[in-house]
């Protein structure tokens, strides 16, 4: 299980001090919730301070676009050279065309579907995708419980993709009393933001939820 961690839980402002600390044995990724105020309520943060949190680091970004048209506003995170970038299904009429141009640019591509839309709708994209991002509360804030239908969603992705080289990301509301279910159900990937970041260290929260993880398997 991969531990991405999602720095809108952290305080924004103190992100000098928290990021260059993240080890990364405990933290594989930094999730970068981009939110335009549109698509979601909240405007969170753009391009300029992706960036900034990049060089605070060696552990690759993972960058998360709540936004509408993503096709606007992929480029802009090509430079950060992510793990992956990952868009909203519900926010193109394009998303086969965005996948590719991502693609193009040498970049892996994820895309989300919130807790209202049907695993079956990823189906046509499978060709085209890297990571699928199964959003377990509906995306906007970080802090929120985890929805009723996750595991279950999480489990019809898993047969969909079959054999495709497509890794699960799951997003919202993970913590110490759900990780090792959500890794027998087929997730490879949890974004963490309360979980790691509410009390305590966030390196010691993240080993402790990895070897929860893996000790279902
Ligand atoms: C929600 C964001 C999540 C969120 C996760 O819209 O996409 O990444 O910050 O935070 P927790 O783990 O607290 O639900
Ligand atoms: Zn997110």
């Amino acid at each position: 299980m991969k531990i991405s961690a999602s720095i809108l839980a952290t305080q924004l402002t103190s992100l000098s001090s928290h990021v260059p600390n993240f080890k990364q044995d405990s933290i594989d990724l930094i999730h970068l919730d981009v939110m335009d105020g549109n698509f979601v309520p909240q405007i969170s943060f753009g391009e300029a301070l992706c960036k900034e949190v990049k060089a605070m680091t060696k552990i690759p970004m993972d960058v998360h676009l709540m936004v509408e048209k993503p096709e606007n506003h992929v480029a802009k995170y090509y430079e950060l050279d992510p793990y992956c970038i990952t868009f909203h299904l519900e926010k193109t009429d394009f998303p086969i065309r965005l996948a590719q141009e991502i693609k193009k640019s040498g970049t892996k591509v994820g895309v989300s579907i919130n807790p209202g839309t049907t695993a079956q709708s990823l189906e046509p994209l499978l060709p085209y995708i890297d990571l699928a991002l199964i959003m377990t509360v509906e995306p906007g804030f970080y802090g929120q419980k985890f929805v009723q239908n996750g595991l279950e969603k999480i489990r019809k992705v898993k047969e969909l993709i079959g054999s495709y080289p497509i890794e699960i990301q799951v997003d919202g509301g993970v913590n110490e009393t759900n990780i090792a279910e959500l890794a027998k159900a087929g997730a490879d990937i949890c974004v963490v933001g309360a979980g790691l970041f509410k009390s305590g260290n966030p390196n010691d929260n993240g080993t402790m939820l990895k070897r929860l993880a893996n000790s279902k398997h």
